[in-house]
């Protein structure tokens, strides 16, 4: 039922631009006339806040966190550097990162009745689920509040290793790891999850993934933590929203459906038929891992999770999937839909192979991306508390009846 009419009136209006330190110009929409809506469905072309965190060249395929290139950044500094840095805008010095790692290593704990709701869920809920209902009942919770901003963001990114294994594990039927004495962000999160140290090449590519996942401006799960947070809800009530956000197979849940794809396809010789299937009109099949809304040239994350790949894969046995998955890539950068539609394969394509050879489970990969992104997401909530940033509460374009009478 539409019930716009199109026009084929056309309107000028003369508004102020701003050159933005990088990238596209800036319509400065604020004197907008009142009686006219602008329209962008799915927000491609708007800017809907300021923010000095991230920034993407999706013509260059360049990702900076607070100017520096997150290639630069994964082989240079460690997650918990990358934590700092996009919280507070500089890289730490030795001395400021071991007072900041201090400050999150005191704060990893959570409280007990986390450990009781847990118990309550079923072992068949899925890994996003149990980790949303635990971040549900830690936003009720006044103590767990902290007045003041950057403590708040610090605790949130402190538990949240723990939160994700709590939810692997309970979701693969196992009890949740104490751990004595935090040292190492990290580390921890290993040891929550698997119960023992990690090897160092284990160590090293898991802080390359965080780093990886850790921030990415207007994502649809950031543009939620904004719109709830901009409401004044409490942080944890704000992830919460950005977590359901970040659960989809479009944003997130890419990785576990692109791991789902590949394994359908299972055999290089099918690679045609599922590209066939990806171009066709009539068949909602997409290639998992593949188009990006930002990126319209290659996805840098990408290139560093395909290397990553060959670092870990290089003693293991499912060394098939991999080499299906270069197949794929392979077949559908020649093929002239992907090329016209600029399709490359973005940071979810490979990162469900490199997680499976860690001894993540399928279900599991978009909860290691949710304890990545906390960081990013937290930098967020911060630069927000900081901006004072107004109520996000965009206009519409209604379709429906007009006013009728009972
Ligand atoms: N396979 C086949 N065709 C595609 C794909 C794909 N993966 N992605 C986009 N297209 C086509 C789409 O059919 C459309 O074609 P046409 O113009 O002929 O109708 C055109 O490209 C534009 O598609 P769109 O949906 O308007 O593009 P978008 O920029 O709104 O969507 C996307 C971006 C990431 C949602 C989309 O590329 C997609 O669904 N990819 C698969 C899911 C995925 O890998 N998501 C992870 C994104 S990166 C990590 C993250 O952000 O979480």
């Amino acid at each position: 039922m539409n019930h716009a009419k199109t026009t084929s009136q056309r309107f000028s209006v003369e508004l102020p631009v701003y050159q933005a330190n990088l990238g596209c110009a800036i319509l400065d929409g604020s004197g907008f006339p009142d009686n006219y809506y602008f329209q962008d469905l799915g927000l491609k072309h708007t800017s809907f806040c300021q923010s000095a965190i991230c920034y993407i060249d999706g013509a260059q395929g360049t990702l900076l966190y607070r100017g520096y290139p997150v290639e630069s950044l994964c082989r240079q500094y460690t997650y918990e550097s990358i934590i700092y840095l996009l919280l507070f805008g500089e890289l730490p010095s030795k001395r400021v990162l071991t007072t900041f790692t201090r400050k999150l290593h005191a704060d990893m704990s959570v409280p007990d009745y986390c450990y009781q709701l847990l118990e309550t869920l079923p072992h068949d809920h899925h890994p996003m689920g149990i980790l949303l209902t635990l971040v549900s009942a830690l936003s009720a919770d006044d103590t767990q509040l902290l007045d003041d901003p950057d403590d708040m963001a610090i605790r949130i990114i402190a538990q949240m290793p723990l939160l994700v294994a709590m939810s692997q594990r309970h979701a693969k039927g196992l009890p949740p790891v104490r751990i004595a004495k935090p040292t190492e962000y990290v580390e921890d999160f290993l040891i929550y999850l698997q119960d023992q140290r990690p090897s160092t090449l284990a160590h090293q590519v898991f802080d390359r993934i965080l780093t990886l996942h850790a921030e990415h401006e207007q994502n649809a799960s950031t543009c939620t933590l904004r719109v709830s947070g901009s409401t004044g809800t409490n942080a944890y009530a704000a992830l919460a929203a950005a977590l359901t956000a970040l659960w989809g197979p479009a944003h997130g849940g890419a990785n576990e459906a692109c791991m789902a794809m590949l394994e359908a396809i299972g055999t290089c010789d099918r690679i045609p038929e599922y590209i066939e299937k990806a171009k066709s009109k009539t068949d909602p099949f997409r290639l998992m891992g593949f188009g990006h809304r930002v990126y319209r040239n290659r996805d840098p994350r990408a290139d560093v999770m395909k290397s990553l790949a060959r670092d870990v894969l290089d003693h293991k046995q499912d060394e098939p999937l991999f080499r299906l998955a270069r197949s794929l890539e392979k077949r559908a950068l020649e093929d002239p839909y992907f090329i016209s539609h600029q399709l490359y394969p973005n940071v979810d394509y490979y990162s469900g192979i490199v997680q499976r050879a860690l001894g993540i489970d399928c279900q599991s990969f978009t909860t290691v991306f949710a304890l990545a992104r906390t960081s990013g997401w937290m930098s967020h909530w911060l630069e927000m508390q900081r901006d004072r940033t107004p109520i996000i509460r965009p206009r519409q374009h209604y379709i429906g009846p007009r006013q009728r009478d009972l």
